[in-house]
């Protein structure tokens, strides 16, 4: 049965339902290694960085699930000097990382987002431009994502959380849109970016359809970059509960977040899909087997020690009493394990976004 589907090459929705039912050890393989094929085709034996900079946590959003939600006061907040972006982005530098990611809560105001566009062209100047620039800092108007992309700006990551509207009306409040958020990814495209987008995996409620669904608007939508987790609750949250006994549910809720990368690697073919860090909050192992499963992008984190504390959107994030060159060598060495290598010096800008530009230029 899943021979006859991994054969397709193409799949339909009911193939990729059934591929995301699979529960036997040996099917399991088969699919983690197809999909491991499939990325190997498109960048061989290579893994990129994004050193991840944790700006600031504070957000004026409050999705029901998010440890760092405005309403959660037993988060202490924070939001770093332009200094300390800049050391973080220069170690990124000298150590060859190729790309930052910034990433915070959302905030729409001038003092915010005027911020934002200069420690965007701060990095820029680092290296003669060298550093590719990834922004992850929520939902803005179109005016907001023209002046940082002219800023040097050149790849968002916004994820749509789940595309079951119902769902994404139990995990936020009524103020917050699904809609605002297809719309930024429209903008986004239209202005330049290579848009990213993602999903959390296993939300309470959330069906393989619903998951197949997610698949299918990657698709359609025709982003270029993948940054998808399992849901894991926070404690101080309305959804801590979500989940009854998740110490137990754990393994199953990581199996699926593997058999998604590969699904959506199978379907996308070309993307950039990142193994995140929410698969080593379920296990010591959960980026490499990300790896194994298709993705093709690690995000080092590069925030100071002293903030990480205070920028868990789920619980039991990996990494926290560590600092940038430990878990530079840590990343090192669990890619290694695996036989892969890492892109260092270099963009790893995503192929999907490099071919579209060629087919646009070719007519
Ligand atoms: N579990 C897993 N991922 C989460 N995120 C926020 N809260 C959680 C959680 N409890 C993810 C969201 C958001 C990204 C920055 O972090 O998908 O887009
Ligand atoms: Fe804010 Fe993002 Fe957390 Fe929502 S998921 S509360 S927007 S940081
Ligand atoms: Fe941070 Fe392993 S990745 S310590």
């Amino acid at each position: 049965m899943i021979n006859e589907i991994l054969k397709k090459g193409e799949f339909e929705k009911n193939d990729i339902i059934e591929l995301l039912s699979l529960t036997d050890k040996d099917d399991l393989e088969k699919l983690y290694s197809a999909a491991y094929e499939e990325k190997l085709k498109h960048s061989g034996k290579f893994v990129y960085f994004r050193g991840i900079v944790e700006f600031s946590n504070i957000c004026s959003k409050n999705c029901f699930y998010c440890g760092i939600r405005k309403s959660n006061k037993g988060t202490e907040r924070y939001f770093l000097k332009m200094d300390e972006i800049l050391d973080a982005a220069n170690f990124a530098y000298e150590q060859g990382y190729g790309s930052v990611v910034l990433q915070s809560g959302e905030r729409e105001d001038e003092v915010f987002t005027d911020f934002v566009e200069e420690a965007v062209k701060e990095i820029k100047k680092i290296g003669g431009g060298a550093l590719g620039i990834t922004l992850s800092v929520g939902e803005q108007s179109e005016e907001i994502y023209k002046k940082w992309f002219d800023a040097g700006a050149h790849r968002y990551l916004l994820r749509v959380e789940t595309t079951n509207r119902k769902l994404y009306k139990k995990l936020h409040p009524p103020d917050h849109s699904f809609e605002r958020r297809v719309e930024c990814l429209k903008i986004m495209k239209k202005l330049g970016y290579q848009v990213g987008t993602g999903v959390m995996i296993g939300l309470p409620g959330q069906t393989l359809e619903d998951l197949a669904n997610d698949v299918l608007f990657f698709k359609e939508t025709g982003v270029h970059m993948i940054g998808m987790g399992p849901y894991i609750p926070h404690h101080d949250t309305p959804l801590s509960d979500s989940i009854p006994d998740f110490e137990n549910a754990k393994e199953l809720q990581l199996e699926l977040g593997l058999k998604m990368i590969a699904v959506v690697r199978l379907v996308l073919k070309n993307a950039n899909i990142a193994s995140t860090t929410a698969l080593q909050a379920l296990s010591g192992t959960g980026r490499e087997l990300g790896l194994k499963a298709g993705a093709n992008i690690i995000m080092p984190n590069l925030t100071d020690t002293k903030y990480r504390e205070s920028y868990q959107l789920y619980d039991n994030k990996p990494c926290l009493n560590e600092n940038a060159g430990m878990c530079r060598g840590c990343l090192e060495m669990r890619i290694r394990s695996i036989g892969e290598e890492i892109g260092y010096n270099q963009w790893g800008d995503s192929l999907k976004f490099k071919a579209e530009r060629e087919s646009l230029s070719n007519n």
